[in-house]
């Protein structure tokens, strides 16, 4: 078999959100910050592993006006140049294609958030979504990707020769992008087509709640991929059984692989990690030290910790409950502690988020009228968006709690042990994709069992100095050794086998 050098591909990567945002301040200048999401940060390490364009939506005026250009623009953020190059849908497409198709409907079936009985319904309007959302805001980007495939490699367009694509790699990332490989592939069927997913792949019966139509389109848009990726094997497994049983397709469960239209998709799975290096200088910095002096000066004698984006899979309200019972039960642990939760706003404009945020303010006003005393609140609820408190937080906490309904990866359960100074312990979900790597030293929880998590608390509270010193130690171990380099590496390794044995 030849080796075969990635390094000459052009790659095009394409996602939902940017590398950065451009936001027009008060005066009409744009001002550029780092696009939010631990999506932005694993995929800016490939592109620091290999230079490429970025394909993203446009979501403010001032990334509408970048997209009018109709090629990557370079920016500069924190001494990286990104070469980014947005496409704009109209603003009722990208309503439909992002807060109806894929938040909620896709995201629900995926973390298993629907509640079958009585949701989803679908009726015109999540049809209307599907056909005049969904499909064509994947067209944009499709037509987006291949025109960055056929631009030249110093920069010179060439887009009305003939191209097939086989100097590029363009690499796909997540839901919302489910229908791009197969009109990349027909446009230029050279291209290595890979798609990363990085949320759940649950089991077959329960994507039986789409269409027909609109399944096989999800089916056969990611199947028109080279090669499919998830965090785990256990969504692998689910994938490849999709594919048997859904679309009746020759699966091969011991190569992982899939036979579509006469092609073979490798299907694999590459747990995402972080870079502890650029954890560590970021925990560095002025602000997080300050957040963190006044995190220690307010300290009781136990920190809970949870870090969430604002969202039903994560699980937050039967954590509060589960609070809630462990207060019960272990009244002596009352003015002891303190449960932070940092919790990110998320999709405002998706009714189900709002819903949730609300219910989440209720439990915590419940619990801590409940169990609060003159000078002591049980939980310290803070829905903000400031990584500086956050990495404060991860330095201080005693236990780190992780209870995801399901959760692709989970990047918390990573980044707390590597910056924790407290020998704490993780609480972990059994269903998050970290557990794989992790559940061997966290207290696993199964996030349904309030109960459970409740004792987990009191298991992980009351566990001797040497055990807990003993489990952060092998937490932070196995990140340190499995960083998103790695990650990186693996896709890349992956992708020049697959080249090289020409399937
Ligand atoms: O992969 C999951 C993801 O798409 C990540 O980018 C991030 O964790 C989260 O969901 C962000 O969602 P959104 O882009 O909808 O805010």
């Amino acid at each position: 078999m030849q080796a075969v050098d990635l390094t000459e591909r052009r790659l095009v990567v394409a996602a939902n959100r940017g590398p950065v945002s451009f936001h027009d301040d008060p005066s009409g200048e744009p001002v550029v910050t780092r696009g939010p999401g631990g999506l932005v940060t694993v995929l800016t390490e490939v592109l620091r592993h290999h230079p490429g364009a970025w394909v993203a939506a446009a979501l403010s005026d001032a990334e509408r006006r970048l997209a009018a250009e109709e090629r990557a623009v370079e920016v500069a953020l924190d001494g990286e140049v990104y070469r980014v190059r947005y496409v704009a849908p109209s603003r009722a497409a990208y309503h439909k294609y992002y807060n109806v198709v894929s938040n909620p409907m896709l995201w629900f079936i995926q973390h298993y958030l629907w509640d079958l009985g009585r949701h989803p319904d679908i009726r015109a309007e999540e049809m209307d979504a599907w056909h005049n959302g969904y499909v064509p805001v994947n067209g944009l980007f499709a037509k987006a990707v291949i025109d960055e495939v056929r631009g030249g490699r110093d920069g010179r367009r060439r887009r009305d020769q003939a191209c097939d694509g086989s100097d590029a790699l363009v690499l796909l990332h997540d839901y919302q992008l489910y229908l791009v490989a197969p009109e990349v592939r027909a446009a230029c069927p050279g291209t290595f087509l890979h798609q990363f997913v990085h949320i759940p792949w649950p089991q077959s019966d329960y994507w039986r709640v789409l269409p027909e139509h609109i399944r096989e389109s999800v089916f056969r848009g990611l199947l028109g991929n080279d090669v499919v990726a998830f965090h785990t094997r256990h969504y692998v497994r689910n994938f490849l059984r999709c594919c048997e049983y859904l679309l009746e397709l020759e699966v091969d469960q011991a190569s992982c692989t899939v036979r579509c239209d006469g092609r073979e998709v490798w299907v694999r799975a590459y747990p995402v990690s972080i870079d502890p290096a650029s954890l560590r200088a970021a925990a560095d910095s002025r602000r997080a030290r300050t957040a963190e002096r006044a995190l220690r000066s307010r300290r009781r004698e136990f920190l809970l910790l949870r870090v969430d984006r604002m969202d039903l899979s994560k699980n937050i309200i039967r954590g509060f409950a589960a609070l809630d019972r462990f207060l019960e039960l272990h009244p002596e642990f009352k003015e002891r502690l303190t449960f932070l939760a940092l919790l990110q706003p998320s999709r405002q404009d998706v009714e189900e988020y709002v819903t949730y945020r609300e219910r989440v303010e209720r439990i915590v006003a419940d619990v801590n009228t409940r169990h609060g005393t003159v000078d002591w609140m049980p939980i310290d609820l803070r829905i903000q968006d400031d990584f500086p408190v956050t990495l404060a937080a991860y330095a201080q906490y005693d236990v780190l709690f992780v209870n995801a309904i399901s959760d692709g990866m989970n990047l918390v359960a990573k980044e707390g042990p590597v910056l924790n100074r407290h020998d704490g312990v993780l609480v972990l979900s059994e269903y998050a994709g970290a557990y794989e790597e992790l559940g061997a030293f966290a207290i696993g929880v199964n996030p349904f069992n309030i109960e459970g998590q409740a004792e987990a608390l009191f298991r992980a509270l009351t566990m001797s100095p040497e055990e807990r010193a003993d489990r952060a130690g092998m937490l932070s171990r196995v990140v340190e050794e499995n960083s998103v380099e790695k990650w990186v590496q693996a896709q890349f390794a992956d992708i020049a086998a697959k080249l090289a044995a020409g399937c």
